[in-house]
């Protein structure tokens, strides 16, 4: 199924970078029970972002009780070289990749690739790219991925020109691309970024900071509800 017809009117999507890799299955199932259908896993190269995160051995991990509960996993491609990852993700069990404008100079052939693969596919675009650039290239793209913090750690601030950004690529797009937001998302700003026209909301912090991960994960899904 299309990941417009699969989602519902808007999903929070935990991000597992903030989560306690000690206890990850736990509270991955703890997320499931409270309704989570996304998982955001953000892979990074230790280039286009300053750490070497996490990739397709945890992905590997992590996909099959996503998959049994039916949700889906997206990787967010922080990393010089998308392509190179797309195989290696796919085959990991990964049902969507969001690559970086910024490190794709033809962007339709990474779309046509990650297809290739199976994959569903999102171009993300960093706070300094502008936004019809971005509304241009997410063209054959299942969603666009508006990032409001500068990529590369988790606990950063929202940056607040975001929810115009946001605001902008909806007029520009149209109403079936998906949006994604990401970076500080939390129940301070979704609601208004919501309002803006996003439809996925990344979180890691605001939900695995939380002493209750699953009421994090509910209260912010009610605030985009
Ligand atoms: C950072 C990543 C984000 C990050 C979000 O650049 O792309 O997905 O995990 O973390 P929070 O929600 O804490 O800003
Ligand atoms: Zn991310």
């Amino acid at each position: 199924m299309s990941w417009r017809d699969w989602v519902r009117g808007a999903e929070v999507e935990p991000s597992i970078y903030a989560a306690d890799f000690l206890h990850l299955g736990a509270q991955i199932e703890t997320l499931l029970a409270a309704g989570a259908r996304i998982f955001h896993v953000d892979v990074g190269d230790g280039r286009f972002i300053p750490p070497v995160t996490i990739g397709p051995i945890l992905v590997q991990a992590i996909a099959p009780p996503i998959h049994a509960a039916g949700g889906r996993v997206e990787c967010h491609l922080m990393v010089e070289s998308p392509s190179d990852q797309l195989a290696l993700l796919a085959e990991a069990g990964a049902d969507s990749i969001t690559f970086h404008l910024e490190v794709a100079p033809d962007p339709a052939s990474v779309i046509a690739s990650a297809r290739a693969e199976g994959l569903g596919v999102g171009v993300a675009f960093n706070p300094e790219t502008s936004v019809e650039t971005a509304a241009a290239a997410a063209a054959g793209a299942d969603f666009a991925l508006c990032m409001s913090v500068h990529p590369g750690f988790s606990g950063q601030a929202f940056l607040p020109e975001s929810v115009d950004r946001v605001r902008r690529l909806r007029e520009l797009v149209g109403p079936e691309l998906l949006l994604q937001i990401d970076g500080g998302v939390g129940p301070a700003n979704a609601r208004s970024v919501r309002e803006a026209g996003a439809d996925l909301f990344v979180a890691a912090s605001s939900i695995f900071y939380a002493d209750d991960i699953a009421g994090a994960y509910r209260s912010l899904a009610a605030v985009v509800a």
